[in-house]
């Protein structure tokens, strides 16, 4: 039964105490047969729990509460960002070259459905297998943000005057966006097929396979090529107000990916036996065939160089960000010493609300948290 009680952790042993004294014999024995059933955070697990799941608190993970805060204190809507000048940019015949249009289409053509894929793993898959509900917390808000997400890429192709159907279906129609997506429809489907439960090391394994799929390779990888595009855009001054919601997605994402890992890393922990010689080679060729992927996708939006970018320099990213998500879930690094040829990326990443690189946007929500009732 749900008790509304607001109480802390240390009362339950006083209130029993209490009680006693003042109930009959057996009704004081029920009551400490259910505090004795309250949750103790040293219980909860990430996977396979059997504490209430209805229950925040006690924290035990307090990693995915700190990003759960961090996620809301980081909201934004699409709706803000003034795409003005987006729009007379692409009306105008001169104002962006035929590579530079093609890849804005094939970058939208990939992000249109690819957060659609993240929200659905997310609502219909990885929810209901965690059983720690301050993470389930954190899901909550992912799962808002990648509607947002949607939203964003939506009001671009409807800004632009893109056709719509050739936008949405690209992941249908283009082999590059096609190929990355049929890698990751496997590892979704494992999570939403209704009859998949954890329990087993082999479902565990299952589980924790998407689960390292969808943060390190769909989140953590498949999106950068398109990020580092569309952000050179804008520092080039051209698609500023999509460079600005790529910016605030770029945000979101990189917390989605970090909040994966820990997610990752905490489940190996509570869950050693997981994490065999066999399990590790398998997420390595993981690895290595969405480089491979990513790098098709990278040649195909950028045939020939542009905005002084071209799919070599993206080999190179692309092995430095596979790297680095391997060795954030405890693999070796998979590739020789590769440097970042975008160091401006990092400070995309770390874009901070009151250093807003493109300044196109009119609301601030950090600063607007509190409520004023006057
Ligand atoms: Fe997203
Ligand atoms: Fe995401």
């Amino acid at each position: 039964m749900l008790s509304w009680d607001d109480e802390t952790a240390s009362a339950p042993a006083a209130r029993t105490v209490a009680q006693n004294a003042a109930q009959p014999a057996a009704e004081a024995q029920a009551d400490a047969a259910s505090v004795a059933k309250r949750v103790h955070a040293d219980d909860k697990r990430i996977i396979n729990g059997k504490t209430d799941v209805n229950q925040l608190v006690p924290f035990k993970y307090k990693w995915a509460w700190d990003k759960y805060l961090a996620g809301c204190a980081n909201h934004w809507m699409p709706q803000e960002v003034n795409m003005q000048r987006d729009i007379e940019l692409w009306k105008n015949p001169n104002g962006l070259t035929e590579d530079e249009r093609r890849l804005v289409k094939r970058n939208l053509g990939f992000f249109v459905t690819a957060d659609s894929l993240a929200a659905n793993n997310i609502v219909l898959g990885t929810y209901r297998h965690i059983t720690a509900p301050e993470c389930r917390q954190y899901l909550l808000r992912q799962a808002f943000e990648e509607a947002i997400h949607t939203h964003a890429y939506q009001y671009i192709v409807e800004s632009l005057g893109l056709d719509e159907g050739e936008i949405f279906n690209a992941y249908n129609e283009v082999k590059s966006i096609r190929d990355k997506d049929e890698f990751l429809i496997p590892f979704i489907n494992t999570l939403t097929d209704p009859a998949f439960t954890t329990g087993t090391v082999e479902n565990d394994q299952k589980l924790l396979k998407s689960l390292i799929v969808f943060a390190c390779l769909m989140e953590g990888l498949f999106f950068y090529v398109g990020f580092t595009q569309i952000l050179a855009l804008g520092r080039q001054n051209k698609m500023m107000g999509a460079a600005e919601q790529y910016q605030y997605i770029l945000r979101d994402e990189s917390m989605h990916c970090n909040f994966g890992i820990d997610l990752i890393n905490t489940i190996k922990m509570e869950n050693p036996l997981l994490w065999t010689p066999a399990f590790k080679e398998e997420i390595k060729q993981l690895f290595l065939k969405a480089v491979d992927l990513e790098y098709a996708y990278a040649e195909d939006t950028m045939p020939r160089g542009v905005l002084g970018l071209n799919a070599t320099m993206f080999k190179g990213y692309l092995r430095f960000i596979a790297n680095r998500r391997a060795q954030q879930i405890g693999l070796d690094a998979m590739f020789a010493q590769e440097e970042n040829p975008f160091p401006w990326m990092s400070e995309m990443i770390d874009l901070k609300k009151e250093r807003n690189f493109f300044e196109t946007r009119v609301t601030e929500y950090q600063t607007g948290g509190a409520l004023n009732w006057e």
